[in-house]
């Protein structure tokens, strides 16, 4: 019997592990700076948390969703993304009782079952943010800075930040109308999904991919042109705020992103480097949502970054900066190795990555081998002679010198202070 993961999904090895654990870290100590926290939410959630926020005529809702019913015959889905689990946990928790605003993070699995290619996977990663409490620009402008800040700490460049609004319950209704009067006379262009959508959501034909649906749609109405008053004193604000701060962005108005629940502010950050999937991290405001699950009328924002894009970007410039064994302790003899273990303790309590030999059969000419195949930098050989002397042999494996230490001095030679 021979076994695979499934299509879509993904082992996640080293040494691709370390340019996660990098990531990972890098957004931890960000997030703390401007205040984030973070939670921990479940992986299954009732459907329900998903259906009416996402949207009923979403892709994600309608064709996308891992749902099953579990042995007590309820409807469970494998979260499909972050931001309804966590309104659902700030409105079931009371946390807007809480001083606003509060500031989340979070990382971890997301599922959803789309064909799979390249970047785009039915279990992929993300590292999610969501502040509740403020309506005020000033919080979009943070977000913005902070997700700057966080892919390139990363180290990662050449990517474009795409930004539009797409107002409010006002303003929507006002826009929808205006997209299905200039669609009336194109339906027939459009694929079979988008002439469904044009009845029940005609928005989403906004970013249907298919080419004719594409061609069809040329010089549609642009969401900004309808803007409410609020909503337009919103947008101007921000705008003027990253103007100010020097963020570079690019106005993108078919931008209306793939769930319903946006209000206002939303963006995107995509990159030339990913073929079709594009899309590095997006977010934007639902000012509506927390109302939507029973709590009080609560402003938030949030974005996530897709981890699996990030680190596709971030490999080649990772390509060298791999962790490696500091040291090999190669052994000769059986009484070498007890030697050789509480040597590899001494140096790792002083906080360098040892790699032991585990056969002290082996010949020295294959440890070494292994030692030069694992990268190490240093080993250090133990034989009998060495167990008499208290010194033992040294080899730089990166520029071939050798030489011999005192066992007493070997943390000074790694030069551990
Ligand atoms: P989203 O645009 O659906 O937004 O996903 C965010 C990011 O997750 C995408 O930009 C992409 O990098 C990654 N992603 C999405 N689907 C896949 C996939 N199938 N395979 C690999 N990567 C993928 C959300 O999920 C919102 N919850 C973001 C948000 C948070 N908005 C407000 N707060």
């Amino acid at each position: 019997m021979k076994y695979s993961a499934l299509k879509g999904v993904q082992d996640i090895l080293p040494p691709d592990i370390y340019i996660w654990q990098k990531i990972e870290k890098v957004a931890r100590d960000i997030f703390h700076f401007y205040g984030f926290q973070e939670i921990r939410l479940p992986i299954i959630e009732s459907t329900d948390v998903f259906i009416r926020s996402i949207g009923e005529t979403t892709d994600i809702v309608e064709k996308e969703m891992y749902t099953f019913f579990d042995k007590a015959g309820r409807s469970i889905t494998m979260r499909p993304e972050g931001t309804a689990p966590a309104v659902r946990c700030y409105v079931e928790h009371h946390l807007y009782n809480l001083p606003s605003p509060q500031k989340f993070y979070y990382f971890g699995p997301m599922f959803r079952y789309e064909r799979p290619q390249r970047g785009r996977f039915r279990q992929f990663y993300q590292i999610g943010v969501e502040a509740f409490g403020v309506s005020q620009t000033l919080l979009d402008v943070e977000i913005i800075l902070m997700l700057r800040n966080l892919l390139e700490g990363v180290g990662l460049k050449e990517v474009n930040f795409e930004l539009n609004s797409i107002g409010c319950q006002k303003c929507r209704p006002v826009y929808k109308n205006s997209l299905l009067k200039f669609f009336e006379n194109k339906i027939s262009d459009f694929c079979p999904d988008c002439q469904r959508r044009y009845n029940t959501n005609p928005l989403r034909i906004l970013d249907c991919k298919v080419e004719r649906c594409v061609e069809a749609r040329q010089g549609s109405p642009v969401v900004i042109d309808y803007l409410c008053e609020e909503c337009k004193t919103h947008f101007d604000e921000l705008i003027f705020r990253l103007n100010a701060l020097k963020v570079t962005y690019k106005l993108n108005p078919s931008l209306v992103r793939g769930l319903d629940y946006y209000t206002r502010t939303t963006f995107e950050v995509t990159s030339e480097h990913l073929g079709a999937q594009k899309a590095v991290a997006a977010g934007g405001r639902y000012d509506n949502l927390v109302e939507e699950f029973g709590g009080p009328k609560t402003p938030a924002i949030g974005f996530a970054i897709g981890m699996e894009r990030v680190t596709a970007l971030l490999k080649e410039i990772w390509a060298d900066k791999y962790p490696l064994p500091r040291v090999f302790i190669a052994t000769l003899g059986k009484e070498a190795e007890i030697e050789g273990l509480q040597i590899a303790e001494s140096i790792r309590e002083a906080g360098f990555w040892v790699e032991p030999n585990y056969n002290g059969e082996a010949s020295l000419k294959s440890q070494l081998r292994k030692a030069d195949r694992m990268g190490a930098e240093i080993v250090f050989i133990i034989g009998e002679n060495e167990l008499m002397s208290g010194r033992v042999q040294w080899k730089n494996l990166m520029n071939g010198e050798h030489g011999e230490v005192d066992k007493k001095d070997i943390l000074r030679f790694l030069g551990y202070k």
